[in-house]
C-alpha cells in the first residue's frame, strides 16, 4: 500500500475513534456522518437502517475521501462542493466542523473557514414516516466586504463503487422523461440544465443509482435523488481511481456566480435522497408517498377528470365552442373544463402564438358573455372551469410590453432575442414590480371570478438573453438564480391566498416536472405529445420520481397531432387511464360509440381512482427493455385493490411476449379479476376468476396479443388491458 494512502487511512481511523456520530434516521433508512471539530466531517454510512449494535460497530469506510463538503482551496485536488473568492481575492478555503446541533427533526452540521470569518451549515432532514433525506446547505458570509461563490453545491455524497448503474431521464419537447440507463465509469457524469425557465426539459433534475449492476424494477439497492429547485441546475457523478463515485448536486454555477454580501446567507436549493432495497420501484414509492405527503399540493385529494380545450380548437376559442365542449365532458361524466389559450387580448386579440401575452383581458370578441358566461355555462352543465394562463412571460404585440418594456429579460444594450410567434419575451422575475404584477394576474382572476376552480399555469419560452434591466451590472450573474427566487415567492404569495386553487404546471409540456415546482402545483402537464405509445415511454421515465396524481394524461385525437399515429380510443384511455386521466380532444368529432366507451371509462376510472392517484407503484416490464410489452401496477395500502397496465408496445406475427409475474399484491390473500374498459366480443377467460396473490406473483396471467372488438372499426394493432383485482 502506498505510504500517503496507508497514512489517510489511519488519520481516518484515529478520527473515528474520537469523532462524535451523527445519525440520520428515517423509517428504514440511516445516514452516519463522523463530525470531528476541527476537522472536516466524514460521510460513514447511508444506506439501509441500522440497528443500534451496528451503529455502535461501524466500520470506517476505505478506498477513498468521505469528506461531507469538500470546499476548493486546501488539499482540494479534486472536485469540490463550495468554491467562493473572498474578498481580499484569494481562492482558498478550508472548512472545519465547529459543533452539531439536532433541533425539530433537523441536523445541522457547523462548519467555518479556518481563516475567513464565513460560516457554513450542513443541513440534513429525516423524515420518520418516510423514506426520505432531504439535504441542503447554508453559506454565511461573515467578511467585511461581498464573496463571490462560484460552486455552491447543496450536497455532495460519495458512493461505494461495484458495478453502480445510472438511471436519468432526458428528452425535450413532445418527448420529455426518456429514461436512460447506463454503468458509470471512470471520468465525469453531468447532468444539467440552463434554460433559465423550463427546467424539465432536455434532461432532468432526479437521477437513481443502482448498486448492484443494471437496475431492476423490484430488487436490489438503489438510491434516488431529487434536486428540489425550478431554475438550472447540475448533477454530477465524478468517478477517480477511488474506490468511490462521487454525487454533487444543486444549482447550476454556469455564468450565475453570486456576490454574497455582507452578513447575507445563502441558502441552497434541498436535495431529497431516498434508499431502497426493493429496487427502483422501491426508491419511487418513496419519492412518491413523501412527494404527495409533504410537497405535492393537495398530495393526497384525488383529482377531478376535466377536459382541456387545446387539442380540440387550439386558439380557436368561442362561447358557444365552449359551451358545446363543457355539455360534452359533463355528459361523458367528467367533472371540470379547462379553457386554454387563446381568450385574452384587447387592443391585440390573441388569433395565434404571436400576441398578446401579459394582457389578460377577455376577447369580447370570442367571449362576448365573458368569463360569467363560462361560469355560468359550467355551472349549467354541473362541471367545474378551469382557465390558461401564461403569466411569466410576455409578447413584444401587447399593451404590457408598450407599457413596461423595461420589465422583460434582455442583455443591457440590445434588443431582446424573441422566442414562440417571433415575439414572445421573459418577464424578469428578479424585479419586485414584476412579481407583483405576475402575482396580480392570478389575484384579479380569481377576486373577480371566484368560482375559478383550476388554473393551468404555462411557460413557453427559456431565458434566451442574459440581462436584468432590474439587476445592477455587477449582479447580472444574479439573473437565473433571482428569476427563481420570485417565481417561488410569487407562488408562495397565490398559495398563501388561494389555498384550495387547482394549478397546473405546464411548460411546453412537461418542462416543469420538478420537486422544487411541485409544492405549489397539483400537477404537471407530462407532454404535448399526446400519443399513447409514445406517452408510454413519457409516463414510465416521468414516473420513477412523480406519482400517478400528479402526471396529466388525456385522452386525445387519432391521428394523433404530434406524431401522426393512430391508436384505437382503448389504447389512449388505457395510457391515459394510468395517471391523472382527462381529455384532450374535441368530442363533437368522436362518434357516438366512441363517447360511449370514454363515458363508461371514466365511470370506471373514477372507482379505481385512489388507487391509482393514491397507490403505491409497481413497474412490471419496462417498455425500453424491448419485450413488445409494457406493464405496471398500482396497490392501494391495504393491499387489498390493485389495478394492473398492460399495453403492447410493438406489433408482430408470432411475437413471444412474456408473461407478467405481478408484484406487491399480499401472497395470501385471493384477488378477483375484473377487466375494465372492455371493448372485446367475449369477457377474457380470467374475468370474474380468482387467484391467490402468490401465483398473480409468481406466474401472471396470459394476456391475450390483441383485443376482439364488439366493434369492427376499434381493430387496431395496438392491443392494451386494464384488470382491477380485489380481494375476496
Ligand atoms: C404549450 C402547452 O404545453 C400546451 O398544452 C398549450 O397550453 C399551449 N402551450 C398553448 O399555447
Amino acid at each position: 500500500m502506498k505510504k500517503t494512502l496507508f497514512l489517510a487511512l489511519l488519520m481516518l481511523s484515529s478520527q473515528m475513534a474520537e469523532a462524535k456520530q451523527v445519525t440520520v434516521q428515517t423509517k428504514n433508512m440511516t445516514m452516519v456522518l463522523n463530525v470531528d471539530e476541527g476537522k472536516q466531517p466524514q460521510y460513514v454510512y447511508f444506506g439501509a437502517k441500522l440497528s443500534d449494535y451496528d451503529l455502535a460497530h461501524l466500520q470506517a469506510p476505505r478506498g477513498g475521501r468521505m469528506d461531507a463538503y469538500p470546499a476548493y482551496g486546501m488539499d482540494c485536488p479534486a472536485e469540490a462542493a463550495l468554491a467562493m473568492r473572498h474578498a481580499d481575492g484569494s481562492l482558498a478555503t478550508e472548512l472545519v466542523a465547529t459543533g452539531v446541533e439536532q433541533q425539530d427533526g433537523v441536523t445541522r452540521i457547523h462548519l467555518k473557514d479556518t481563516v475567513y470569518p464565513v460560516t457554513v451549515d450542513l443541513c440534513y432532514k429525516g423524515y420518520q414516516d418516510v423514506d426520505m433525506i432531504e439535504t441542503w446547505t447554508e453559506i454565511r458570509n461573515g467578511e467585511a466586504k461581498p464573496v463571490t461563490l462560484t460552486q455552491f453545491a447543496s450536497c455532495c455524497l460519495p458512493i461505494r463503487r461495484g458495478n453502480v448503474w445510472i438511471s436519468s431521464f432526458y428528452g425535450s419537447w413532445g418527448n420529455e422523461g426518456i429514461l436512460c440507463e447506463e454503468p458509470l465509469t471512470p471520468g465525469e457524469k453531468i447532468i444539467k440544465n440552463k434554460d433559465g425557465v423550463r427546467n424539465a426539459h432536455t434532461s432532468r433534475g432526479e437521477v437513481m443509482f443502482s448498486l448492484d449492476g443494471k437496475g431492476q424494477e423490484n430488487s436490489g439497492d438503489v438510491i434516488g435523488a431529487a434536486i428540489c429547485y425550478s431554475g438550472n441546475y447540475l448533477l454530477k457523478v465524478e468517478t477517480d481511481d477511488s474506490d468511490y463515485h462521487y454525487f454533487f448536486a444543486g444549482i447550476n454555477p454556469d455564468n450565475s456566480e453570486y456576490h454574497l454580501r455582507k452578513g447575507e446567507t445563502f441558502v441552497t436549493p434541498k436535495i431529497a435522497l431516498s434508499f431502497s432495497k426493493a429496487g427502483l420501484s422501491g426508491v419511487s414509492r418513496n419519492f412518491h408517498k413523501w412527494g404527495r405527503e409533504y410537497m405535492l399540493a393537495h398530495g393526497n385529494k384525488e383529482r377531478k377528470v376535466l377536459l382541456n380545450s387545446w387539442e380540440g380548437v387550439y386558439f380557436d376559442i368561442n362561447q358557444q365552442g365552449m359551451d358545446q365542449m363543457m355539455g360534452d365532458i359533463a355528459s361523458m361524466g367528467g367533472e371540470l373544463f379547462v379553457m386554454d389559450d387563446g381568450w385574452f387580448g384587447d387592443k391585440y386579440p390573441r388569433k395565434t402564438d404571436n400576441s398578446s401575452l401579459g394582457d389578460w383581458v377577455v376577447d369580447r370578441n370570442k367571449l362576448p358573455e365573458g368569463i360569467e358566461g363560462l361560469l355560468r355555462d359550467a355551472k349549467k352543465h354541473g362541471i367545474k372551469f378551469g382557465i390558461w394562463i401564461e403569466p411569466e412571460m410576455a409578447n413584444t404585440v401587447s399593451e404590457l410590453y408598450e407599457a413596461h418594456p423595461d420589465w422583460i429579460i434582455k442583455a443591457p444594450k440590445r434588443e431582446p432575442v424573441q422566442g414562440r410567434g417571433g415575439t414572445q419575451v421573459v418577464l424578469d422575475m428578479s424585479n419586485p414590480k414584476v412579481q407583483d404584477y405576475v402575482f396580480s394576474i392570478v389575484d384579479n382572476l380569481m377576486t373577480k371570478y371566484p368560482e375559478i376552480d383550476y388554473i393551468k399555469w404555462d411557460a413557453n419560452m427559456s431565458v434566451m438573453n442574459h440581462g436584468s434591466q432590474y439587476l445592477t451590472m455587477n449582479d447580472q450573474s444574479h439573473l437565473y438564480i433571482e428569476y427563481h427566487r420570485g417565481f417561488q415567492k410569487t407562488c408562495q404569495r397565490i398559495r398563501a391566498k388561494y389555498p384550495d386553487l387547482t394549478i397546473q404546471a405546464c411548460a411546453s409540456g412537461g418542462g416543469r416536472a420538478n420537486w422544487g415546482v411541485l409544492p405549489y402545483f397539483d400537477e404537471f402537464w407530462v407532454s404535448d405529445n399526446t400519443d399513447a405509445l409514445q406517452r408510454i415511454y413519457m409516463q414510465w421515465g416521468t414516473s420513477y420520481f412523480f406519482p400517478a396524481i400528479a402526471m396529466a394524461a388525456h385522452i386525445s385525437a387519432t391521428p394523433n397531432h404530434t406524431v401522426q399515429r393512430t391508436t384505437s380510443i382503448k389504447y389512449r384511455i388505457d395510457v391515459a387511464m394510468s395517471g391523472r386521466l382527462g381529455m384532450e380532444i374535441q368530442p363533437k368529432n368522436m362518434t357516438d360509440v366512441e363517447k360511449e366507451i370514454c363515458r363508461e371509462a371514466i365511470k370506471e376510472y373514477k372507482e379505481v381512482r385512489p388507487i391509482v392517484q393514491l397507490g403505491d407503484i409497481f413497474r412490471l416490464v419496462s417498455p425500453y427493455d424491448k419485450k413488445g410489452i409494457a406493464s405496471l401496477m398500482y396497490v392501494n395500502e391495504e393491499k387489498t385493490k390493485s389495478v394492473f397496465f398492460w399495453w403492447k408496445t410493438e406489433s408482430f406475427q408470432n411475437e413471444h411476449l412474456p408473461r407478467v409475474k405481478m408484484a406487491g399484491l399480499d401472497a395470501k390473500k385471493m384477488y378477483k379479476v375484473h377487466e375494465l374498459n372492455r371493448i372485446d366480443r367475449f369477457p377474457m377467460d380470467i374475468e370474474g376468476k380468482v387467484f391467490s396473490g402468490e401465483y398473480l406473483m409468481n406466474n401472471g396471467l396470459e394476456m391475450p396479443r390483441s383485443n376482439n372488438p364488439k366493434w369492427a372499426s376499434m381493430r387496431s394493432d395496438w392491443s392494451s388491458r386494464v384488470l382491477y383485482l380485489e380481494a375476496e
